[in-house]
């Protein structure tokens, strides 16, 4: 197939990028590196550089390449920005992602794959998170990740336009190439990691009495790569039906201090750590059930192993200039 790739110079979506191009898809990236790295985009992909907001750019894009397929990872995504400025966050992630689902109606486009977020459920009922449960974000970022769910659903039910949102838990770790540079940076294994380095005095861990094994938060990680696999296995199912996964790796996930051992022991460095307040609306826990994806797609996580995901992200750190005193 021909893809298009919005997004695909960020952390997540150059990775994406690298699993498309071995699946033999062609694959074109369309970013307008507001947060996008040019040199992370592989060199066999073609590179536009442009906006979701550009209609006749995207257009001419779809013509000249005959795209088959979006995979729309292009957003914003930091939680506290968007409490703070809602309307960033409206205008790209819902109004200039419904000027890329117009593009594609009239292109005749009909396929795209979403980057959703475990963000939509808010404060979870129940663990592990199952697909069907209750949809409640408790912030601007995950209200506007679930906004454009249901424009998905609703140009399904309209146009016919069939659609795979993946709701990730927390992508880490990396590629031989990519890996995870975001500013500011606020995801925890890369801050870890910058601890290890000397690049960062400590870390900061924000509550250590929640109702949790060790009172840290506990979190679901998962391997860009396995995510990135989910993505070209999603693009198959999209001649069939439309559908909504979780993208995480379940069991009993990981704590806060559990990161920071399992990086202690990879990087062989002192990490220090600061105990600070708790961050409102942290849940203590958030895991995916990921059955469904298994069930329907045979999807299966290769790297589940938290030391895989933070010994593939420490050995990148120390390669490439984003951890250059690492
Ligand atoms: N990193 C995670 O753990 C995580 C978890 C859940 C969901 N997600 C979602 O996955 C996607 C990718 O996340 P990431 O961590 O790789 O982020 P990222 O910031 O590294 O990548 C996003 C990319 O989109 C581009 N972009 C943003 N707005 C654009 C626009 N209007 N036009 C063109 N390009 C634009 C940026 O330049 C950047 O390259 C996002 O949609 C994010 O919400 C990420």
């Amino acid at each position: 197939m021909n893809i298009l790739v919005t997004g695909g110079a960020g952390y997540i979506g150059s990775v994406v990028v690298e699993e498309t191009l071995r699946a033999g898809h062609k694959t074109v990236v369309y970013d307008n590196l507001v947060k996008g790295h040019r040199e992370m985009v592989a060199e066999d992909a073609v590179f536009v550089e442009g906006d979701l907001l550009d209609r006749d750019k995207l257009e001419g894009v779809f013509g000249e390449h005959s795209i088959d397929a979006v995979i729309h990872m292009a957003a914003y995504s930091l939680v506290g920005e968007s409490v703070a400025e809602p309307s960033k966050y409206y205008q790209n992630n819902v109004v200039a992602s419904l000027s890329l689902l117009d593009a594609m109606r009239a292109r005749g486009v009909a396929k795209l794959v979403f980057s959703s977020t475990a963000a939509v459920y808010g404060e979870p009922e129940k663990q592990p998170i199952e697909e069907s449960d209750r949809t409640a974000p408790t912030n601007p970022y995950g209200d506007t990740k679930l906004a454009f769910e249901h424009a998905l659903r609703a140009y399904d039910n309209a146009y016919g336009m069939k659609y795979v949102s993946l709701r990730y838990f927390n992508a880490a770790g990396a590629s031989e190439r990519c890996g995870e540079i975001h500013d500011p940076e606020t995801h925890l294994v890369p801050i870890v990691l910058q601890a290890a380095a000397g690049m960062r005095d400590a870390v900061e861990i924000y509550g250590d009495d929640y109702p949790t094994r060790d009172g840290t938060c506990v979190r679901d990680y998962i391997h860009v790569i396995d995510l990135a696999r989910a993505h070209v296995m999603a693009l198959d199912l999209l001649d069939k039906r439309s559908a909504i996964f979780n993208l995480g790796c379940g069991g009993d996930g990981y704590t806060v201090k559990e990161v920071i051992d399992v990086a202690r022991d990879v990087t062989g460095r002192e990490i220090p750590v600061r105990v600070a307040a708790r961050r409102p609306g942290d849940p203590a826990v958030l895991i995916a059930s990921s059955d469904k994806i298994g069930e329907m797609l045979g999807w299966k996580p290769e790297f589940q192993d938290l030391r895989l995901i933070i010994e593939s992200a420490w050995s990148w750190m120390q390669r490439s200039s984003a951890g250059k005193s690492a």
